[in-house]
């Protein structure tokens, strides 16, 4: 009955999809970081549906601090944040109410919870959960880019379609954060766009691939067995709804490779060891190793789609079919990326807290 992650920090996150309100409790993170409201209303349009792309449903995700930020900064006191659902159809999910919906969390919510579960529109189980995750994430990277970390992520494969490598990581990495469709290369992100929109008209829905990459992340982070920093980001990123892969620098491909592709080298830059071209995604032994990290989460195709599908009714327990209602993405892969970025802001957070002691982001006044 988890409900919350990190050890140094972290988050608790509560709410259903037309409930009242979601919120988020982040605890643990350093006092004095400069909260700019602005940053955060930016990662949360960077996870709102836009456009055609995206569910219908449109939020203004207005948040509220309620506790741990006096006068614009934290104060290393838990803080509360909360966003209030304005936008709900109840009644397009009344008929839904016993019929579980494919691929969704609809038959196993039943299993866990008896019929007690808010259904209505996913309930808990909902991507709308997640604005709260990334409100308390930009927090979270804001505290980061205090000490120059960056994240950036980007859609890698959408819709068959794939977008181009990383080159210059720090300026790609620049631009992704300035784009509501995260894709490098804007030929790529028309066809991939063109390939939502057509899984869209047939009823159904495309999945992805997101690729991420930190810059500015000290070696050092992370544990050799049990919270390795793979384990520990891994363990957030399966939590966020729709996250069925992780994988982490060239992953499964690394399995065809041979060692001297994958190794890389070690070098001293002026008495600075650093590694060159290590495949693994700048960890090793479970531990930062100073190089970018870079891993990849594979992202389902939205659940709901509106194609007839064989199901049940989990109440009578007969066999029927199903087409589905309510307001869905055709994809979410391009929404999930803010999620993500959210995710390992908060994770990093925690792993230099761990290591460094609360006070790792503090800016003396
Ligand atoms: C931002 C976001 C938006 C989502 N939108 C939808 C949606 O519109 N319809 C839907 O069926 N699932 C949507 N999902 C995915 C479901 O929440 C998810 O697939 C479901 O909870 C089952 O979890 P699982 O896929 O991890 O097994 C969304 C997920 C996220 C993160």
């Amino acid at each position: 009955m988890k409900s919350s992650l990190g050890q140094s920090v972290n988050i608790s996150i509560t709410g259903e999809s037309h409930g009242e309100a979601l919120v988020a409790v982040l605890s643990g993170l350093t006092p004095g970081i400069k909260v700019d409201r602005d940053y955060i209303r930016h990662c949360l349009s960077q996870r709102a549906p836009v456009g055609k792309i995206s569910t219908p449903r449109k939020e203004a995700d207005d948040f509220e601090i309620l506790s741990g930020v006096f006068e614009g900064f934290t104060t290393g006191t838990p803080i509360t944040i909360l966003i209030r659902n304005t936008n709900t159809k109840s009644k397009d999910y009344s008929e839904m109410q016993t019929t579980a919906r494919p691929g969704h969390a609809d038959f196993t919510a039943e299993m866990k919870y008896h019929g007690f579960q808010d259904f209505r529109g996913g309930g808990h189980f909902s991507g709308r959960i997640t604005a709260v995750l990334v409100a308390a994430g930009a927090i979270a990277r804001l505290a980061l880019k205090n000490k120059g970390i960056e994240i950036g992520t980007h859609i890698l494969k959408c819709g068959g379609v794939s977008d181009r490598n990383f080159i210059d990581i720090n300026e790609d990495i620049k631009s992704l954060n300035n784009k509501y469709f995260a894709v490098l290369d804007e030929k790529s992100a028309q066809a991939m766009q063109d390939s939502i929109l057509e899984a869209s008209r047939q009823g159904d829905s495309v999945g992805g691939v997101l690729e991420t990459a930190v810059v500015g992340l000290p070696a050092g982070l992370g544990e050799p067995w049990f919270d390795s920093m793979e384990s520990v980001l891994s363990h957030f990123l399966f939590s966020i709804p729709g996250v069925k892969g992780v994988e982490f620098g060239e992953g499964f491909a690394l399995a065809d490779m041979k060692g001297s592709e994958v190794n890389g080298s070690l070098k001293v830059v002026k008495g600075k060891i650093i590694p060159v071209n290590d495949l693994s995604g700048g960890i090793n032994g479970g531990i930062t190793n100073g190089d970018t990290l870079k891993f990849r989460c594979a992202v389902r195709p939205t659940p709901t789609i509106f194609k007839e599908q064989n199901t049940v009714d989990i109440k009578s327990l007969e066999n029927k079919t199903l087409c589905a209602k309510g307001r869905h993405d055709p994809a979410i892969v391009h929404r999930v990326r803010a999620v993500v970025d959210s995710a390992v802001a908060l994770v990093l957070c925690d792993m230099l807290a761990q290591r460094f002691g609360t006070d790792w982001a503090l800016e003396v006044k």
